[in-house]
């Protein structure tokens, strides 16, 4: 997302960029002294094996700051090999789903054999025979190699299973086992669906705050999936100052550095899976349905086929270098020169593949070479889901104008009197004005894209065939919002608040408005009145292509539902035809989730409401009062919170989908597991559902705020959570089917063949404990 500070401090630090005439080989450039750099010149593979291996201590402390990422093995867990990462399932079809896991070897270089077992939840089997093959006859079995090449994960796409139908999975190195997953499969078009449940998520910064959101989704009654709209990790280095509110408590992350090679970047996921309870639990509770956006990558990416290939946080050569302090790394964005971003991207890409459970998709133009990750998922006769690459496939560059608030600071530096950005004779409103137009001809641009023709007509196609199926609902999950939006004004901020506030608040905004120094606040007041919303990396920069999507919409959807995430807030809007600010015939909704832990308009407005809130002495929710000023001054946006992290719980029906706003207070993100659910005194940390907001199917593009919420959550975690993976205990696996390379890409086990099944062949029975972390 676009960082609001950052945009315009430019303006006043009038800092020349430096430019370099040349580009040195990205593995050289990593050389920190004359000896090492010959020696990489030499040879580059080697040297690499023989720099230091991250080393951490037993509290996770990095101990020793090192040179390069290296495969993570059990060194890091004491010596003792196993399964540190949790299992997830994901991309649900009808008859078939991904399972996942990470093994963590002794030493890199040799390949590992692992047991898959897989049973459908029977309520005529006692719960904890499921996984016991000496118990359960119906249990499939794989033997499944994966090595260092895919960094020992082990993704099996599960093949022949039945519709509509739930399962628990583990893996197991005959010596230890892996949590138990649960997972499902889609309903078909033949079985009866009156209900869907599901979660959806964005923006997890990993030191910024514990991962409560997905705890607390992990026990959504009966949920169904969860989808993921990325910004699951976050690509910065220690050294940045974004978004590291608890840094001496989450101070784990491997790297230290910004992630730009593959092992950064498949150490980087490690960090998040290994530490976060929430995270795993998730995973492990339902399938996922997932995308990227651009911090899988890097801030702000893009690379069209045809175009340019590159992003905000990608400097090609880097003005600082792994000695520079840390303020100058944080200024240069870079602690190493970055090379190429089409090979930075391709691994990034590699790594996500690798650590997500989601099934290579058709392949798209652009900068990546051999995978892409379009998911589209039919849920029986209930919804269709297409989720989509944004960044890369279909990507061009950003509008020119890479942030929109720059341009409106000609106006507003000096200009001090805000009656006169009202009046439109005055000399400061008509520059406004011509600024307004040339942005928003600059972001409605025809040559700008985020999704590309190809991408369009994949998601245009699944809906019409959905509406021809009479499916209700149509669901794109888009990454960033779509919903236009000008930023807030605080000047009128007082016709919001109750009338006894109103004169107190209306003297502070004034008073804060007219300090020159507060030109950014005056500039929310400029693109305000003269409608230039503000977002050039989200829908907002491709108001072309926003409007292509809505006009199909209209003609080939029943209800599309537009799933956001990236800017780290709530927002619901209704979507208008065209895609306008101004209110116009409804098409669609557009619900934008929270971040589980990244900071949104509140870490900008923060330094301004929390004097005024102690202004009025805390008599109202100043926080609550920027909302309503949001919601109040853009049509289309119905429902706004600034404050909060969280996630949406949804509950579609035939009738209505019922989109909730599930929100945690800032101290609770700041909160370990063990205290937040002491605290709460339940298994989660305490939420609050925010809204519940419904749309109804025969109405599309309708969102009514409803008393209740209707979602409900588990007290208890289910029988099958721990049910125990009876085991040899001395290495030996039971006999199923073996295959092979399956990593990046998922293997195929076919649960259909012939069964090779037999018992175990040891015969002490073991019961073996948890890995727990
Ligand atoms: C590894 O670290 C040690 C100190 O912990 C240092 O003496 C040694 O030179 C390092 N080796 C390399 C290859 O950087
Ligand atoms: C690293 O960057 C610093 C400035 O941040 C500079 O003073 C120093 O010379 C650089 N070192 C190398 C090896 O380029
Ligand atoms: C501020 O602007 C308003 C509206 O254009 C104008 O009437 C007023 O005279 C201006 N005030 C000053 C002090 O310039
Ligand atoms: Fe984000």
């Amino acid at each position: 997302m676009m960082k609001l500070l950052k945009a315009v401090v430019p303006v006043f630090s009038g800092l020349a960029s430096q430019t370099f005439a040349s580009l040195p080989p990205r593995e050289i450039i990593q050389a920190r002294t004359l000896e090492e750099f010959i020696t990489l010149q030499q040879n580059h593979k080697l040297q690499r094996q023989e720099t230091n291996r991250s080393k951490l201590g037993p509290n996770g402390r990095r101990i020793e700051e090192l040179e390069s990422s290296e495969i993570i093995t059990a060194d890091l867990f004491g010596g003792s090999p196993g399964f540190y990462h949790g299992v997830a399932s994901g991309d649900p079809l009808v008859d078939r789903v991904i399972v996942w896991t990470r093994y963590t070897p002794v030493a890199a270089g040799e390949s590992v054999t692992l047991e898959l077992r897989l049973a459908k939840v029977d309520p005529n089997l006692a719960v904890e025979d499921h996984l016991d093959p000496n118990a359960n006859a119906n249990i499939k079995v794989a033997k499944i190699e994966t090595s260092e090449d895919s960094d020992y994960v082990a993704k099996v796409d599960v093949l022949g299973l039945e519709s509509n139908t739930h399962y628990v999975f583990a893996f197991t190195d005959g010596k230890t086992s892996s949590e138990v997953g649960q997972t499902r499969t889609a309903p078909s078009m033949e079985d009866e669906v009156d209900e869907m449940t599901y979660a959806f998520f964005s923006c997890a910064h990993f030191s910024n705050g514990y991962f409560h959101a997905y705890d607390v989704a992990s026990t959504i009654e009966n949920i169904d999936f969860w989808i993921h709209l990325g910004d699951y990790v976050y690509e910065y280095g220690a050294y940045g100052t974004y978004a590291t509110d608890i840094p001496e408590r989450r101070d784990m992350t491997l790297p230290s550095w910004e992630m730009v090679e593959l092992q950064d970047y498949r150490n980087r996921f490690a960090t998040y899976h290994q530490w976060d309870e929430g995270l795993r639990n998730i995973r492990r509770r339902a399938p996922v349905i997932q995308i990227w956006d651009d911090h899988e990558l890097t801030n702000n990416a893009y690379g069209q086929e045809s175009g340019p290939v590159g992003a905000e946080n990608h400097q090609e050569v880097c003005s600082a270098n792994r000695t520079s302090t840390n303020e100058d790394k944080a200024e240069a964005q870079c602690d190493r020169d970055e090379g190429d971003a089409k090979i930075r991207f391709n691994e990034a890409a590699q790594a996500y593949m690798e650590w997500m459970p989601i099934r290579q998709g058709p392949m798209m133009p652009g900068v990546l070479e051999f995978t892409s990750i379009t998911q589209v998922i039919e849920w029986g006769d209930l919804a269709s889901i297409v989720a989509i690459d944004t960044r890369l496939g279909g990507r061009s560059a950003e509008p020119t104008i890479a942030d929109t608030f720059t341009p409106f600071a000609a106006a507003t530096l000096s200009n001090l009197n805000i009656s006169a950005y009202y009046d439109e004779a005055s000399d400061v409103r008509q520059l406004i004005n011509v600024i307004a137009q040339s942005t928003k001809a600059e972001m409605s641009n025809p040559a700008y894209s985020m999704l590309g023709e190809e991408n369009r007509n994949l998601i245009l196609d699944t809906f019409e065939s959905s509406k021809a199926a009479g499916k209700p609902w149509q669901i794109f999950a888009a990454a960033t919002v779509m919903g236009p939006q000008v930023p807030i004004n605080m000047d009128k901020m007082s016709d919001y608040a109750p009338a006894a506030f109103a004169p107190s608040i209306q003297g502070f905004t004034d008073a804060v408005l007219t300090d020159p120094s507060a030109f950014l606040l005056r500039i929310g007041v400029a693109m305000d009145v003269s409608g230039a919303s503000f977002s050039p990396d989200a829908f907002d920069g491709f108001a072309y292509e926003r409007e292509i999507l809505l006009d199909g919409f209209q003609e080939k959807a029943n209800n599309p539902i537009v799933l956001s995430g990236d800017s780290h807030d709530s927002w619901a809007f209704t979507l208008y035809e065209k895609g306008t600010l101004e209110e116009g015939n409804p098409v669609a909704v557009n619900l934008g989730c929270p971040g589980v832990t990244s900071p949104g308009w509140n870490g900008l407005l923060g330094d301004v409401l929390t004097p005024l809130s102690q202004a009025l002495g805390g008599a109202l929710d100043v926080h609550k009062l920027a909302s309503d000023t949001f919601v109040g001054r853009n049509s289309g946006m119905k429902y706004n919170d600034i404050l909060r992290k969280g996630f949406v719980a949804v509950k579609a029906t035939k009738d209505t989908h019922t989109a909730e706003y599930i929100l945690f207070e800032p101290e609770v993100i700041l909160t370990d597991y063990d205290e937040a659910r002491e605290a709460s005194g339940k298994i989660t940390a305490a939420f609050t559902c925010g809204v519940s907001l419904v749309t109804k199917a025969e109405d599309a593009g309708s969102l009514d705020a409803q008393e209740d919420c209707v979602v409900t959550f588990d007290s208890t975690r289910h029988l099958v959570w721990d049910i125990p993976v009876p085991i040899s205990g001395d290495g030996s696996l039971g006999s199923g089917k073996s295959l092979t390379e399956c990593g990046f890409n998922a293997c195929e086990f076919d649960t259909t063949d012939e069964a090779t099944d037999e018992a175990p062949s040891s015969g002490s029975k073991k019961f073996c404990g948890f890995v727990s972390l």
